[in-house]
């Protein structure tokens, strides 16, 4: 069965939706996404991440071109449609279809896509084993707290990344950690504090990395919101990510640098178990 995806009020076979060849979001990347998980076939922190897509529309003035409530039942349709149980659904919507100009288009509608990815998460070889990581310049642009499609200098840090034998790069800027190309990042101090960056323009609000601190509070871990060095990384007792299509991940090397014993750390093992507990609780998850 083809894998059913959703294009401007209609959901279709991947391979007949078609968006124009003058979408600005193919010609400007002038759009925003959204990436939510699902287990056992229920979005996680659904509301989050709607909330994140209105401020990301609204940054960019693209008017939103669905209620919350609209958004939750194209969501669980399409995870119906395609009967996923693990996975990653993405949606983006772009400024729409106009005449290649750079002023905003007088009449254009908001170009509308989502589709489903299945993957395991749960039992993903690399939440057992951990991943390494390497840092890389973060050469975005400065207001990485919008959800932006145009990822291009994300694009350029992961494939550096993968090319060094990793699966995430750690961005840097001005000798802190930003964030991943595509996750959160967070350490442990060897004295058990989780230490992130604190939120504002220079990283994504994180969805996975807002449920990771309230889990953590509520599990009395000790938290530091504050930047970090690469070298701060290098010495810490536990790195871990977090992200939508990941939930949380160990970081068990940076820079070819085994972190601690290059296993998996407790503290890490403990919040991606607060987190699976979290999301498979349906009272909880489910939108
Ligand atoms: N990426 N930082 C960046 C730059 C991201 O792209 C992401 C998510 C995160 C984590 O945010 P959240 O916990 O809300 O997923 C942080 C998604 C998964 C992606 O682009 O595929």
């Amino acid at each position: 069965m083809s894998r059913i995806v959703f294009l401007n009020g209609s959901f279709l076979p991947l391979e007949e939706a078609k968006v124009p060849f003058m979408d600005r979001g193919f010609l400007f990347g002038d759009g925003v996404y959204e990436g939510i998980g699902v287990l056992d076939g229920r979005l996680i922190d659904n509301e989050a991440h709607l909330e994140r897509l209105e401020r990301s529309l609204s940054e960019v003035r693209i008017p939103n071109p669905y209620t919350r409530a609209e958004w939750t039942s194209l969501q669980g349709e399409i995870v119906r449609r395609n009967g996923m149980q693990e996975g990653f659904i993405y949606f983006q919507v772009t400024r729409g279809v106009a005449e290649r100009d750079f002023f905003f288009p007088e009449n254009a509608k908001p170009t509308v896509a989502m589709f489903t990815q299945a993957k395991a998460i749960v039992h993903a070889p690399a939440a057992e084993k951990g991943i390494a990581v390497v840092t890389v310049p973060d050469l975005r642009w400065e207001r990485r707290d919008i959800k932006s499609i145009s990822l291009l200098a994300q694009v350029l840090a992961k494939q550096a990344a993968k090319e060094a034998g990793a699966q995430e790069a750690w961005l840097v800027d001005e000798g802190f950690v930003t964030e991943g190309g595509s996750s959160s990042a967070f350490i442990v101090t060897p004295t058990g504090s989780i230490v992130v960056r604190p939120l504002s323009h220079a990283i994504l609000p994180g969805i996975t990395r807002k449920s990771l601190l309230r889990l953590s509070k509520e599990g009395g871990i000790a938290l530091e919101e504050r930047r970090f060095t690469v070298e701060e990384a290098y010495e810490a007792a536990e790195a871990f990510l977090t992200s939508a299509s990941n939930f949380v991940l160990p970081v068990v090397s940076i820079d070819g640098r085994p972190v601690a014993d290059g296993k998996p750390g407790p503290i890490t093992r403990k919040l991606r178990e607060l987190y699976l507990q979290m999301a498979s609780a349906p009272a909880l998850a489910a939108e």
